[in-house]
């Protein structure tokens, strides 16, 4: 099962590629305004869900403690961030601060997940 776990942390970590990467290639196009939310944004926050939900099961099937207020603050933050990138799919330019906003807030759960225990 500790493998499992293992796997389904390296499909979280390729989640997080997607997404922070997806936004780090639109980061030139926010200075002037004109970003766009990527389709690896999307597909990326909808990985984070899936396995972030799975992770959680499985740690908890194993009897492994889960910090449920870290999970909950992770999935808070989550939930913006795809909310935010499925809303604005379409738009050919996406404003700054609503932009921004997804990177920081992705960035934020990477530090949350390695620096909360
Ligand atoms: C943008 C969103 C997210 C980012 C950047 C992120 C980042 C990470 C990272 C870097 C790890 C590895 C930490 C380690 O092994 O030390 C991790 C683990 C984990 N994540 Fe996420 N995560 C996100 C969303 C979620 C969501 C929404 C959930 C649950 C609903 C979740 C649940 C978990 C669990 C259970 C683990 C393994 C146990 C732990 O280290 O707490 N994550 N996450």
């Amino acid at each position: 099962m500790d493998v499992l776990i293992h796997a389904v942390v390296g499909l979280h970590i390729i989640g997080i590629a997607a997404l922070l990467g997806g936004f780090m290639t639109q980061m030139k196009a926010m200075g002037k305004g004109e970003a766009r939310m990527v389709p690896a944004m999307l597909h990326g926050a909808l990985t984070m869900l899936v396995t972030g939900v799975a992770l959680v099961g499985l740690n908890q099937a194993e009897d492994h403690t889960v910090n449920t207020f870290k999970i909950g603050v992770k999935l808070a933050l989550l939930i913006m961030i795809l909310g935010l990138v499925y809303v604005k799919r379409d738009e050919e330019k996406v404003d700054a601060a609503s932009f921004g906003v997804v990177g920081a807030a992705t960035a934020a759960n990477v530090f949350i997940a390695v620096l909360w225990v």
